[in-house]
């Protein structure tokens, strides 16, 4: 209520001195003319009618002020302009703005650009007998930081650059309850002031009010400040008009429209006749615009090349990452490193779908052909002689193909990772589904996952053009594809452990605790027998719904042990998965068992091959433990656990008893994990 009233008086007072002073200045321009004021420095005013106080140069100083003196003593005023600051281009912030000022003088001589605003220099900033009065309106923070702190600012400056009062700019507009807007005085356009002053009666007063342009006066004033009585600043008679100066930082400087009127409210300006601000130019001559655009269009395409070499250097160091040895060129299994980051988006954490023994395992889609891929990484920490093997090994191993085999697509090696892409098989592996999974395997997925991993061995064996052995035969290494079918992954690949070491080191041993036979522990020496082992193991698993090793009440068992432990107890059929109810064929369950128990044999002499396996799996030849078994039901369970304790399995049990049967392999290989290990390196 208080700015109200304090109009309503300013305009009584107006009303008044109006009738009284008939002959007030009053004023308006709408653009200017270059008579119409007194120009200094580089001030010009353009064809159009803007008066521009400085260009961009640095350090010039500008002024324009009405060419006659007016009386202030006893006098108000009220002035309305527009104004606009435009920075030099690509510099930022411009300097150093633009000052309504009010001074015995139409000129400063001696004064000084910058901060001093072409109106004060350094020796005169701050002496009483200036009697200048300036309103700052200011682009960069203040040279006094107490006080000019805001960039974008407005203050009052007496007698020197010491701001008696300054605030950021800003406006309230109508109805926005109380929040303010700033009002950028640079780089946004035309800017409104209004200057009020009340220098009638006891209180001297100026009110500074901004706003952008197409805003009415706003009501309050941003910046009311009460000069002090006993100033002395202001004689009776002062020029008006503006100053504006350049420095090391510098703006082009335009008054667009004036209006003023002393003992009156002047004119506000009709904003559609102000002349607009033309886009300068640093040159006018046409060649040096065709010089420019030249330079201009020379810069983009240096830019454009600098950047594109950027690019490639980044592609080639920082995505490739790699720097093929001549070995790596051509082979045909061999990815790029670069695609199969991509592929599992940088071997992010929730691609992640497995970790294994060898190393973590990436679900990745590749970028060039979208099929979906497996990506193990291994952290070989190898030789490039064990490199070089590796790569050999897998290019050989790449071309192995068939249905139940995990196909390997191909490796890469980057730094000291080893990375191997594998077919994407989508079920899980064979232990997830038999141990964790909600749903039940039925006895007929069983089986034929058995016969599948069984085909997929023999083929791994016998049927490629070298004998693969896999090492690492065991359910997490069999994968379940969409159809049910069994995948073995992971063939072959223990034998890069053993790379670079002597093959006859006992101490190579290389598997996962509970799928080693006996003799491997003792040898070193894997075989095709050994990896029967692993799979009949792996056969009285899936029958069993048991891991190989089970911590039960604080012991090891041995799940051999244990089916054979339930034989002796009378009835194998004991041993059987609890989970299937029962739910199975007798005779496949029988051969499964007995099979299982023949081929993790301890005498490998006494495990069938692989192609036998198949064979008596097919039903193609019957398990010899089971030839002339009569074929009544009630004593065949009897007859079979007979036959099989015959088989001479008593004598593991009769050996070291189940337990130590464990302890007899912990102690000759020392600490392990039951996953798989490396063989000491
Ligand atoms: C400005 O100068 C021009 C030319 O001398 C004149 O016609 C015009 O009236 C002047 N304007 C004002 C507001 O004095
Ligand atoms: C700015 O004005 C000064 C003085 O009028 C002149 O010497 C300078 O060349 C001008 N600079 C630009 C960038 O126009
Ligand atoms: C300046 O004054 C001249 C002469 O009176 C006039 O022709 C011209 O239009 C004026 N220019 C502006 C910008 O007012
Ligand atoms: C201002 O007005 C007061 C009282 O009306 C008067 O005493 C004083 O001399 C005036 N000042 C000037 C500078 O005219
Ligand atoms: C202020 O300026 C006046 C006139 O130029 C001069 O005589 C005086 O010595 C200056 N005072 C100071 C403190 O510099
Ligand atoms: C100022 O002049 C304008 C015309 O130029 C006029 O409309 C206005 O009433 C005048 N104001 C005062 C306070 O004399
Ligand atoms: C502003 O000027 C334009 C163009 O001369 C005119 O049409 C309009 O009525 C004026 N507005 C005011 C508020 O005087």
């Amino acid at each position: 209520m208080s700015t109200l009233n304090s109009l309503i008086l300013i305009l009584i007072f107006s009303t008044i001195f109006f009738l009284s002073h008939s002959s007030d200045l009053n004023f308006t321009f709408h653009g200017f003319n270059d008579t119409n004021l007194t120009l200094q420095g580089a001030t010009v005013t353009k064809p159009n009618g803007a008066l521009r106080l400085t260009n961009t140069s640095k350090s010039v100083i500008g002024h324009a002020f009405y060419p006659s003196p007016i009386r202030i003593a006893n006098s108000s005023f009220t002035t309305h302009f527009v104004f606009q600051i435009n920075p030099a281009a690509g510099a930022g912030r411009g300097g150093y703005g633009l000052a309504f000022t009010l001074s015995p003088a139409p000129a400063f001589p001696g004064a000084a650009a910058e901060h001093f605003m072409g109106v004060f220099s350094e020796s005169n900033d701050g002496n009483a007998s200036n009697h200048v009065l300036m309103v700052e309106f200011d682009t960069v923070n203040g040279y006094n930081e107490k006080t000019d702190s805001e960039g974008n600012h407005v203050s009052i400056n007496v007698n020197g650059m010491d701001s008696k009062v300054s605030k950021a700019a800003a406006y309230l507009p109508e109805g926005s309850r109380g929040k303010e807007e700033e009002v950028y005085l640079e780089n946004h356009g035309p800017v409104q002031a209004w200057i009020d002053y009340h220098g009638i009666g006891i209180s001297k007063r100026f009110d500074v009010t901004v706003a952008p342009l197409g805003v009415s006066k706003p009501i309050r004033p941003l910046m009311p400040w009460d000069l002090d009585d006993n100033s002395d600043v202001l004689l009776e008679n002062m020029y008006i008009g503006f100053s504006a100066a350049t420095g090391e930082k510098s703006s082009s400087h335009y008054i667009l429209g004036w209006s003023f009127c002393l003992n009156g409210i002047a004119t506000q300006l009709n904003l559609s006749l102000l002349p607009g601000v033309e886009v300068e130019k640093a040159s006018s001559s046409s060649g040096g615009r065709v010089r420019i655009i030249l330079i201009a269009t020379f810069s983009v395409a240096l830019f454009v090349l600098v950047v594109f070499l950027i690019a490639m250097v980044f592609y080639r160091r920082v995505m490739r990452f790699e720097v093929l040895e001549d070995w790596e060129v051509d082979a045909p299994h061999r990815f790029r490193y670069r695609e199969l980051y991509v592929a599992t988006k940088g071997f992010r954490g929730s691609e992640k779908i497995g970790e294994g023994g060898f190393g973590a395992v990436y679900r990745g889609v590749l970028p060039t052909t979208g099929g979906e891929v497996a990506v193990k990484k291994i952290m070989a920490n190898n030789s490039l002689q064990g490199m070089r093997e590796f790569a050999a090994e897998i290019e050989s191993l790449g071309k192995l193909r068939h249905k139940n085999l995990v196909n390997l697509q191909g490796w890469c090696k980057h730094k000291n990772e080893l990375v191997i892409v594998y077919d994407y098989v989508p079920n899980g592996s064979l232990d997830s589904l038999l141990y964790n999974s909600s749903s039940v395997l039925s006895w007929e997925q069983r089986f034929n996952i058995i016969k599948g991993v069984a085909s997929g061995l023999l083929y791994l064996h016998e049927e490629w053009e070298q004998v693969v052995i896999h090492r690492d035969v065991k359910s997490s290494n069999v994968l379940i594809d969409r159809d049910m079918n069994p995948r073995l992954g992971d063939f072959g690949l223990a034998r890069l452990y053993d790379h670079g070491k002597n093959s006859h080191r006992t101490t190579n041993v290389v598997g996962t605790i509970g799928y080693i036979a006996p003799e491997l522990t003792r040898t070193g020496q894997a075989s095709t027998s050994t990896d029967v082992f692993a799979y009949g193991i792996l056969l009285l698993e899936v029958a069993c719904g048991r891991a190989a090793v089970v911590c039960e009440a604080h012991r090891n068992v041995i799940l051999v042990d244990w089916v054979v432990e339930c034989m002796q107890m009378g009835n194998m059929f004991e041993a059987v998965d609890g989970k299937l109810n029962s739910a199975y064929v007798v005779e496949e369950m029988e051969l499964v068992l007995g099979l299982g128990l023949l081929c993790s044999h301890p005498k490998a002499e006494s495990r069938p091959t692989m192609r036998q396996v198949v064979k008596y799996l097919n039903g193609d030849e019957i398990l010899p433990l089971f030839d002339r078994l009569s074929s009544a039901g009630s004593r065949r369970a009897d007859e079979v656990t007979a036959r099989l304790l015959e088989l001479g399995l008593s004598d593991r049990i009769g050996f070291t008893g189940t337990t130590s049967y464990y302890s007899y392999y912990s102690s000759s290989i020392g600490a392990m994990s039951t996953t798989s290990f490396g063989s000491g390196r």
